[in-house]
């Protein structure tokens, strides 16, 4: 097997062992300007040996069988080709769960646990069963199924216009075991459904701009479903729709809470105001940075 032009994995002699072979690959990906080097050779080569990383650490004169390298090297070259390391792993955590992600959905991102946080502590506050949420653009179900496992009482319906998201979001709830969780293949252009109702909506839209799409790091503009990451238009679009959901399938206690992009807050603001949604609060971030938009149906 050939890694890319100047890439030598037989360059330390003798036999690979665990350390030799951390180190080698650690400085390789440095000096090709990746970053937390180390920490992804680690990950990686913990998932080719089935160890976690103390146990790598408690083996490092371990020496490699030629099929433990040959796996090791498919590993790395897909991460030196910018391959997200989480798709290359399989899996990812949120809010402390174990997902299953794979190229079809957005890797589910630690400042969307804001949004689920606020989500459940409006659900618990309400303090009843059946409550509904509606889940628009569930991607990996991260949001979704977080909700459902830490509110068994609530119903969740989550919904997505991409057949791989819902895959992928099936094999998550399939392995989480919920059965408090509805998934539909659903265009939110659409709009609201005879009849539906829900006290809770909660989003994380695809808010980048087509502008800023095309400086993304190649491990997301190359990897990740650029249906989940842009509207292709000025990072707004979605809103409208959303929000326009919103007001016509929200109880009028009910609660809407999404996600919103760097320096999106005004304009956000301004677009749910015309779309008969009341933005009662704006949530930042650990950094500072304004994440998540609380509203409420108009009166
Ligand atoms: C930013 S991703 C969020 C995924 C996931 N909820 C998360 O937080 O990681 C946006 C999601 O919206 C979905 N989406 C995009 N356009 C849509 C549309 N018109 N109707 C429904 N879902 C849409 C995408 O497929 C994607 O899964």
């Amino acid at each position: 097997m050939t890694l890319p032009a100047g890439t030598h994995l037989q360059a330390v002699p003798g036999q690979w062992t665990v350390l030799s072979l951390i180190q080698w690959s650690t400085a390789y990906l440095e000096e090709k300007g990746f970053e937390e080097a180390r920490l992804h050779t680690e990950l990686l080569l913990g998932h080719v040996l089935g160890l976690d990383r103390l146990k790598l650490y408690l083996q490092f004169d371990r020496p490699l069988t030629p099929e433990e390298l040959a796996s090791f090297k498919e590993l790395f070259k897909r991460r030196l080709a910018h391959e997200p390391l989480q798709y290359i792993l399989g899996e990812t955590e949120f809010m402390g769960i174990r997902l299953a992600v794979a190229p079809g959905a957005l890797i589910p991102r630690p400042e969307t646990e804001l949004l689920v946080e606020k989500a459940v502590e409006h659900i618990r506050m309400l303090n009843r069963e059946g409550v509904t949420v509606l889940d628009v653009g569930t991607g990996s179900g991260n949001i979704a199924l977080a909700i459902a496992r830490m509110v068994p009482a609530c119903t969740v319906t989550s919904i997505d216009v991409s057949k791989e998201a819902l895959s992928i979001a099936r094999r998550n709830q399939e392995r989480l075991r919920l059965q408090n969780v509805i998934l539909e293949e659903r265009d939110v252009r659409e709009g609201a459904r005879t009849g539906e109702s829900y006290d809770v909506i909660v989003s994380n839209p695809p808010y980048v701009s087509s502008e800023d799409f095309k400086n993304l790091q190649p491990e997301l503009r190359d990897h990740e479903p650029r249906l989940a990451l842009t509207d292709d238009a000025n990072g707004l679009s979605f809103y409208p729709l959303l929000f326009g959901l919103s007001a016509a399938v929200l109880q009028a206690d009910g609660r809407l809470f999404c996600e919103i992009g760097y320096g999106q807050a005004e304009a956000v603001s301004r677009i749910a105001s015309t779309e008969g949604i009341q933005v009662l609060d704006i949530v930042s971030d650990l950094a500072g940075i304004p994440r998540v938009l609380c509203g409420a149906v108009s009166s």
